[in-house]
């Protein structure tokens, strides 16, 4: 759908012509994973697709959210926009509401709201922060509070913990409020200080594979990661004080890592600390044009998912496994939460053929499971359309 397929489904859908159109990206992460919420670095880009949000604010004391992808219609009184939804989509821009509210804007009037994404759903590239991030940009805009980039990332990651119950951490609001054309940001996730380092790679393509795995990664197994972190760190507190596992050098981890007496929280902290290490020279390896290092890394981040983190399930190791066994497949990972969803792959453009074909096959035979791949457009952060 074009923008102005998107006016023509307002107008329908609300008798009256939308006001603003905005737009917000999806994510994929090139490494640097399960690494946010520990303080870490990561390395994401934004992708062109992504979800649009059409409005006009309506006179009214209500907000009524409808999606094309949805069929719920939600109506919220001003004085509910705090309240979360039993069960609804429309928790996702609802929090970011009462994120607003929460930073003391008053409302005085409704919004007639529609929403349209094309990031494909439970993909793992971030529909929902591109939901967030969206209306955040959307309100920021209409209501000219001035909320910085960062702000606005932070408001999704609040409206995710408080709406959706996920203890996200910051990585795919980020990418989708700050993302730039051709460009990874290299992301501190502890300062938020950042670096947009150049993606343009000669004669290789990000490709994206997704499983179409029915296995998502569920609020539940994500925040019994994020606790099993926190353990690790309350453990090492005991010999090295420490606020985030992202603070120790692997050397210092081997030091100190018999504090962790739970085995299971040890191998967490594990693939953190490595996780870390691996994502500043993955970038490093990058600026210097050293692409056979940086695919490396990526492989080695999905064997330290596979094994230590064990967010990993039998179809993205299908579709990692067989990737590494293409010539032209210069590295190869899961990306994003996990369990389901896609991997991302730095191919030679002359392989892309064969790997689609011959992955995508093998992949099949193996999970009986049809994949999907997206060669990755780098695209823009948030904006105003
Ligand atoms: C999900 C979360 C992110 C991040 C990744 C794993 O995408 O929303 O905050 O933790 O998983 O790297």
């Amino acid at each position: 759908m074009n923008t102005e397929d998107l006016k023509k489904s307002y107008a329908a859908a609300y008798g009256q012509a939308a006001e603003a159109v905005y737009f917000a990206p999806g994510r994929v992460n090139l490494i640097g994973e399960h690494t946010d919420y520990n303080g870490g670095y990561v390395f994401p880009c934004a992708l062109s697709f992504g979800t649009y949000l059409l409005l006009r604010k309506n006179g009214k004391p209500t907000v009524n959210f409808r999606s094309l992808n949805q069929p719920e219609i939600e109506s919220i009184p001003l004085d509910k926009l705090t309240e979360r939804l039993e069960k609804s989509w429309a928790n996702y821009p609802l929090g970011v509401f009462a994120q607003f509210v929460k930073r003391g804007i008053v409302f005085t009037e409704g919004f007639d709201i529609l929403i349209w994404g094309n990031v494909p759903n439970g993909a793992g590239l971030s529909s929902s922060a591109a939901l967030e991030v969206v209306t955040a940009y959307a309100l920021n805009d209409q209501l000219k509070t001035e909320f910085d980039r960062a702000e606005l990332a932070k408001i999704g990651q609040k409206a995710e913990h408080e709406f959706a119950l996920v203890n996200c951490g910051i990585m795919d609001q980020f990418a989708s409020a700050n993302g730039k054309k051709d460009h990874a940001i290299f992301l501190n996730c502890d300062t938020l200080a950042f670096e947009l380092v150049p993606v343009k790679l000669d004669g290789v393509k990000v490709l994206i594979s997704n499983t179409h795995s029915p296995h998502k990664l569920d609020s539940g197994a994500y925040n019994q990661r994020v606790a099993e972190c926190k353990l690790a760190v309350e453990q090492l507190n005991n010999v090295h004080p420490l606020k985030y596992l992202a603070e120790l050098t692997e050397a210092r981890f081997n030091e100190i890592s018999s504090a962790i007496t739970d085995p299971v929280a040890f191998k967490r902290a594990r693939h953190v600390v490595g996780e870390v290490q691996r994502t500043t020279d993955a970038v490093e390896a990058l600026k210097v044009g050293n692409l056979t290092k940086f695919g490396q890394l990526m492989n080695a981040s999905h064997v330290s998912l596979r094994d230590d983190y064990e967010v990993t399930g039998p179809e993205l190791d299908a579709m990692a496994e067989e990737a590494w066994k293409i010539e032209g497949v210069i590295g190869s990972r899961m990306t994003g939460g996990g369990f389901g969803g896609c991997t991302v792959s730095l191919v030679k453009d002359e392989a892309i053929d064969t790997f689609i074909e011959k992955v995508g096959a093998r992949y099949e035979a193996k999970t009986g499971l049809k994949p999907e791949f997206y060669i990755a457009e780098i695209g823009d952060g948030a904006k105003k359309m």
